[in-house]
């Protein structure tokens, strides 16, 4: 039993409020928005086969390896990792991985949003009647929003209020009962928008390009960005699985836990793959589209459709509930941090952070118009921030946590918190000690060495 255990603490109800919103945390743009893309543009079947991999190999093990540290330390990402590294007898400098995460989660919040606010455009746009008819109709309309700082401040301003609302009303309260609702509506959305793709669009198409795989397309690169997207799209190394982790009952298993979350993340990514791309090859759109691939030429595709507007309605609701839900998670590590270590009230706290990344934001909203050309090694401010998170803080502060809970911490503390039978152990502690370090510094190495470091 960890020493830190009995700290009055509240616990998420039950097993499955657990599952349901760490789901929430990590369904998010990345699944539905980054994933259809990135297939789109690396090859199809030999991104999606390297990711579900690297989703295996990686991805269950660091989720673990976070819950560990979140629910023995029990507290915010930085008295847990205080708590864990003191308990094993290490350095209190390990608690920097706290503060990494939670910062960088901030930042990302503060582009993530804006991104999000695309989103609450659309919804708008469709609730309004919006409908466009032609390729360049659809680009200008997406263009147009990003030309204009007032509509995309505005946008992001309503995601980040959103976002404050439910974070500020407690972990058990506001961001469980806001899950609960939001993530079973988001699979039975999916389910429905991929049941439509396949009476209306190219389903076969889709599940060709997805799953048959083709070993020539199987490049180093598809390899290495299969790999990071599995990371950001699970939310590790963020302090967000570390934050929830801390409310999760003793008596929970968070090997099965994990199983589960990561089951149901992968199927949301799959199913919103197949709606997606059925849609688009049916109505004979390229998939290699880019990172405009949904604002851009789903608004089309759901001009030709019977129905079109109710269900283009339904898609970015969808998509905006996922964002949400993630957003979430972004907010809460900071929060817990600023509730108990300063005291602060939660409301307080939540108003106080959430300005922090609307702030920040604002300055992203600038940088798509009047600042576009105002850059740093060729990246706007957007993508300078985009740059240092997921590129930076993310696979460092994940390969640390592999090597902390696999090198640092007290086997016995660690195979006591995991509770896995003598043979799983063996098995998820060699691939967090060997593989899992080595997998992401590759990754790491590579997406700096993009920049030519
Ligand atoms: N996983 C989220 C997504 O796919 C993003 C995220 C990253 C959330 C890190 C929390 C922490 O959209």
């Amino acid at each position: 039993m960890s020493a830190f255990s009995s700290s009055p603490r509240s616990s998420w109800s039950n097993r499955w409020a657990y599952i349901m919103v760490t789901v929430g945390s990590s369904v998010g743009l990345g699944n539905i928005w980054r994933f259809p893309y990135m297939t789109g543009s690396q090859g199809g079947s030999a991104f999606v086969l390297v990711y579900l991999v690297c989703v295996l190999l990686v991805g269950i093990p660091v989720l673990m390896a976070e819950t560990l540290i979140g629910r023995r330390g029990r507290g915010n990402p930085v008295s847990s990792m205080l708590n864990v590294s003191e308990e094993s007898g290490r350095s209190p400098w390990w608690a920097a991985l706290g503060w990494t995460g939670m910062i960088g989660a901030l930042l990302i919040l503060s582009y993530y949003s804006v991104v999000s606010g695309w989103i609450v455009n659309y919804v708008w746009k469709f609730l309004t009647g919006f409908t466009v008819l032609s390729v360049g109709e659809a680009k200008s309309g997406f263009e147009d929003l990003l030309a204009d700082p007032l509509s995309l401040a505005f946008c992001h301003s309503v995601f980040v209020a959103l976002t404050i609302a439910v974070v500020a009303r407690g972990v058990v309260s506001g961001i469980e009962r806001a899950n609960r609702v939001l993530m079973p509506a988001l699979f039975l959305i999916l389910i429905l928008l991929a049941v439509w793709g396949g009476v209306t669009g190219d389903i076969a198409g889709a599940a060709h390009f997805m799953f048959d795989f083709s070993p020539e397309k199987l490049t180093g690169d598809v390899i290495l960005s299969a790999l990071g997207h599995a990371f950001f799209s699970l939310s590790l190394g963020m302090g967000a699985i570390m934050a929830y982790g801390s409310y999760l009952r003793r008596e929970t298993s968070i090997f099965t836990t994990s199983l589960w979350v990561v089951a149901a993340g992968v199927l949301v990514g799959l199913f919103a793959g197949l709606a997606i791309f059925a849609l688009t090859f049916g109505f004979g759109i390229q998939p290699t589209e880019g990172a405009g691939l949904i604002l851009k030429t789903l608004p089309l595709t759901f001009a030709h459709m019977p129905g079109g507007r109710i269900f283009g309605l339904f898609f970015f609701l969808l998509v905006l509930f996922a964002a949400w839900t993630s957003a979430i998670s972004l907010l809460e590590p900071f929060v817990s941090w600023l509730t108990e270590r300063m005291g602060w009230r939660r409301p307080l706290s939540a108003w106080v952070s959430g300005a922090f990344s609307w702030a920040v934001g604002l300055l992203v909203c600038l940088s798509f118009n009047r600042w576009e050309n105002a850059r740093v090694f060729g990246k706007n401010f957007f993508e300078i921030l985009e740059f240092s998170t997921s590129c930076i803080a993310m696979p460092l502060t994940g390969l640390a946590i592999a090597v902390f809970v696999g090198w640092r911490m007290r086997e016995a503390f660690v195979r006591e918190e995991i509770a896995l039978s003598p043979k799983v152990f063996a098995l998820w502690y060699g691939v967090l000690r060997y593989f899992v370090p080595l997998a992401i510094g590759i990754v790491f190495v590579r997406e700096s060495g993009f920049l030519g470091w």
